[in-house]
């Protein structure tokens, strides 16, 4: 699948592949292929109705995720986190989450209520981005993903285990 300007739709990989696992490997080249992999996971994430996605998720095992909790709605709300790190959390939220490798499992997670993170852009400049909220556990659920952390592994062991057995359920009647 691709979209009218040659993009190339990717699928999401779904748990329990062992790519969501693995952490990804910092990227070094910042060229025209990173641009175009950057706006192709843009088109996927939105062509899977998700708010956020990490690379591993498109089964490329590196430190690069993209965001937009508005939705297409504010151009400004795009962020593109390369090889980011988490300078400074603060606060508590718990609120539920969703994850597009993880479809129809929705459970409340804590996470910080605000974070400031430092990343590279497209052009490997680094930057500073703060968020709360939303973007907070967004911008917090996509680093996890870059280091091998899914959402149900931030639950507790009974919640994990239902979500498990839904799971399982789904992948035995072929929804999976
Ligand atoms: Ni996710």
């Amino acid at each position: 699948m691709a979209t009218k300007e040659g993009l190339k739709i990717h699928e999401v990989v779904k748990f329990p592949d062992p790519v969501l696992k693995q952490p990804g490997a910092p990227i070094a080249v910042f060229d025209d292929a990173l641009k175009t992999l950057v706006a192709e996971m843009f088109e996927s994430m939105y062509v899977a109705q998700g708010i956020g996605l990490a690379a591993p998720q498109i089964g490329l095992s590196m430190r690069l995720t993209v965001i937009d909790t508005s939705f297409k709605k504010d151009p400004k709300d795009k962020l593109v986190l390369i090889n980011p790190e988490i300078v400074e959390v603060r606060g508590k939220q718990f609120e539920e989450e969703g994850c597009l490798s993880l479809p129809e499992i929705r459970e409340k997670v804590q996470r910080a209520a605000w974070v400031k993170v430092k990343a590279q852009n497209q052009r490997g400049e680094w930057f500073e981005v703060e968020g709360e909220e939303l973007l907070a556990r967004a911008i917090l659920h996509e680093i996890d993903h870059l280091n091998g952390v899914l959402f149900i592994d931030r639950i507790s062991r009974l919640k994990r285990e239902l979500a498990l057995r839904k799971i399982r359920k789904m992948q035995k009647n072929g929804e999976w």
